[in-house]
């Protein structure tokens, strides 16, 4: 989605700022701009539609652009195409505005300031915002005028400000909407995420919603909504610049992917005391979860997916009832939500618009509220109950890999842990959870990433083909449907995931001769059943690549596959864990063949804020 950046300091700021904007650019977006004041004091805007790279050819060919102070924005079009009018910043001769999020009375402001003799040239809600901020600081008062304009506004917004009369000012203000302020030597930035300002300094204040901030290159003051001087404290970004780049690697997903056995050990051995999971330290209590009735996950995308798994270990390991749902339905559908259940919030971000409604609704119900979040200081982190960080450093690309590996694992620790203090896992079972998660998952996701090979061929066949099937059961079923999502949203090849033994009510009549089918078989316990399915497919003439782990009755497999991927040593335990590498990888290496922009795809954000 949009992403915002602004700098005042000693530095050139189209520098900084273009170097902010890329660091954004993994949110998706479709143009981009910037507002920077001219040497001799002007306030300028340049904008383009497309990359980055566009906007740098125009501002290549502008003069006067030596300035010290601007803001940036990368636009994920909402109101009105991706051109270079409807590119932020919007505003006029006396003032400046970027944007994130969406002003929902856009159209009545708009009607209002009209009538006051405004002339709106783009189709953006954001115009309003900017011309209603500049009729209201118009005596001056700029604190007072903005206060004054944002009681006028509903919706949800990040604004960076920058007012002609005032150079080397930036002015921020949020609701609903992440805003950064980047704290450096002598000089300040403003962002909309940490990633964009770490280049320059890991220090950062987290506006809260209401607050409004005036920043220059060695003050930054915060307000609240009443006016009166707030205190924001100033945080530590735990990523640094080197994490937020490829090192070396051809895209991020594949770095990411690549980060994963790591990740996996970060988030997990902060959990395990004495070789068992606790999570006492970070604010649960055994007491809350003994009297936990029901736990039910909320969140979006992968996330989704993850919670999915997290529900059904909390019901198979801690025999605790427990489900899944998507926070857009969630919020909007009066669920039922009763005090005394646990509602875990699972989010990369932190900041994904649907979950945070959902977080506030579970809250107002009395229930207690759970986050699990990779964005240290994001708003999930800070309004639920208690949180659980997952240590995956920055996930760039917007296909989400290592952040669903390291939720997936975590929910499995926790799954144990409740099960634990629910007596319905021993200390033994537990022990064997813990070093299957924390010493045979790194090592099983090491020995998939080295056979990245046998997947290319997998996915040369898949990448000539326009449909195709993911099948599998109980977890198998939700891998499939994360493995469907990831090769749907990088190669944009349509795929239906199903659980296996479904197909035959319906979905079974789309397959043909030389459909591919993946077929995923973690479990044995449940393998003759999907052997059985595996059969049915074949018998249509699909082309069925088997992903399997462990060792019994996998001949049968390798002799039913066109090419069967097999982990022989993986314990059940992880097995769908690590197999999700090997789908990651899978889509990946389909992304790649068919010539698509793997870290950005088409019509997808990483970070979702609006709804
Ligand atoms: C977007 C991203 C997905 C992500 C989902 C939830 O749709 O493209 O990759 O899974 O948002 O994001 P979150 O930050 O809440 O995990």
């Amino acid at each position: 989605m949009c992403g915002i950046i602004g700098y005042t300091g000693p530095k050139k700021a189209d520098t900084v700022i273009l170097g902010g904007l890329h660091a954004l650019e993994y949110r998706g977006y479709d143009s981009a701009g910037i507002a920077f004041f001219e040497k001799g004091g002007a306030l300028r805007s340049v904008k383009s539609a497309g990359k980055i790279a566009c906007l740098e050819n125009k501002l290549a060919s502008e003069e006067n652009v030596n300035t010290r102070c601007g803001i940036g924005h990368t636009r994920w079009a909402t109101h009105g195409a991706p051109t270079d009018v409807n590119s932020h910043p919007h505003g006029n001769e006396r003032l400046m505005l970027v944007h994130n999020g969406i002003i929902e009375n856009s159209r009545e402001l708009k009607l209002e300031l009209e009538k006051q003799g405004y002339v709106f040239k783009s189709d953006t809600d954001t115009e309003a915002a900017a011309l209603l901020i500049d009729a209201c600081t118009r005596d001056g008062d700029r604190l007072a005028g903005i206060l004054k304009a944002i009681k006028k506004i509903r919706g949800s917004y990040a604004f960076g400000i920058l007012f002609a009369d005032t150079p080397g000012e930036i002015w921020a203000a949020r609701q609903d909407s992440p805003l950064i302020v980047g704290l450096g030597e002598n000089e300040n930035l403003i962002a909309s995420d940490v990633t964009a300002i770490l280049a320059y300094t890991r220090r950062y204040l987290a506006l809260e919603n209401g607050d409004v901030a005036k920043i220059t290159r060695d003050t930054v003051t915060v307000y609240g909504a009443d006016g009166a001087e707030v205190k924001r404290e100033p945080q530590t970004a735990l990523w640094d610049l080197a994490a937020a780049m490829r090192g070396g690697h051809a895209h991020f997903m594949h770095k990411e992917i690549y980060e994963e056995p790591d990740a996996v050990k970060k988030t997990l051995f902060p959990r395990i005391a004495d070789g068992i999971p606790d999570f006492t330290p970070e604010g649960l209590s055994p007491d809350r979860i003994k009297a936990v009735r029901s736990v039910r996950i909320v969140a979006c995308g992968t996330a989704y997916h993850a919670g999915l798994t997290g529900a059904a270990v909390l019901e198979r390991v801690a025999g605790v009832r427990a489900s899944a749902e998507i926070a857009s339905e969630f919020r909007y559908r009066n669920p039922v939500i009763e005090a005394d259940e646990l509602v875990i919030l699972i989010s990369q971000s932190g900041e994904t618009a649907d979950t945070i409604a959902a977080l506030r609704l579970a809250k107002a119900a009395g229930a207690f509220t759970l986050g699990i979040v990779n964005t240290v200081g994001s708003t999930v982190a800070r309004e639920s109950d208690a949180v659980l960080y997952t240590y995956a450093g920055p996930e760039i690309a917007v296909a989400s890999t290592k952040a669903y590996t390291v939720q997936t694992a975590l929910m499995t620790l926790f799954g144990v842990w409740t099960g634990l203090i629910r007596n319905t896992v021993s200390e033994d079972v537990a022990r064997k959870y813990v070093s299957d998660l924390t010493v045979a998952l790194p090592a099983e996701i090491k020995k998939i990433i080295a056979r990245e090979k046998e997947l290319k061929s997998i996915a040369a066949d898949i990448a000539e083909k326009d449909d195709m099937f993911f099948i599998g059961r109980l977890f198998d079923a939700t891998l499939a449907a994360e493995a469907s999502l990831k090769l749907k949203e990088i190669s944009y090849i349509h795929s239906e995931a199903y659980a296996a033994g479904e197909l035959k009510h319906g979905t079974i009549s789309l397959i043909e001769p030389g459909t591919p089918v993946v077929a995923l078989s973690s479990e044995a316990g449940i393998r003759e059943k999907m052997v059985g399915n595996m059969k049915e497919v074949v018998a249509r003439g699909a082309n069925l690549f088997v992903f399997a782990a462990g060792k019994e009755g996998t001949t049968e497999l390798r002799e039913m596959s066109k090419i069967a991927f097999v982990c022989p040593d993986c314990p059940e335990t992880v097995a769908p864990i690590a197999l999700a590498t090997a789908m990651q990888l899978l889509a990946y290496q389909v992304s790649l063949a068919r010539g698509c922009d793997v870290d950005q795809p088409r019509n997808l954000a990483k970070s979702v804020t609006v709804e």
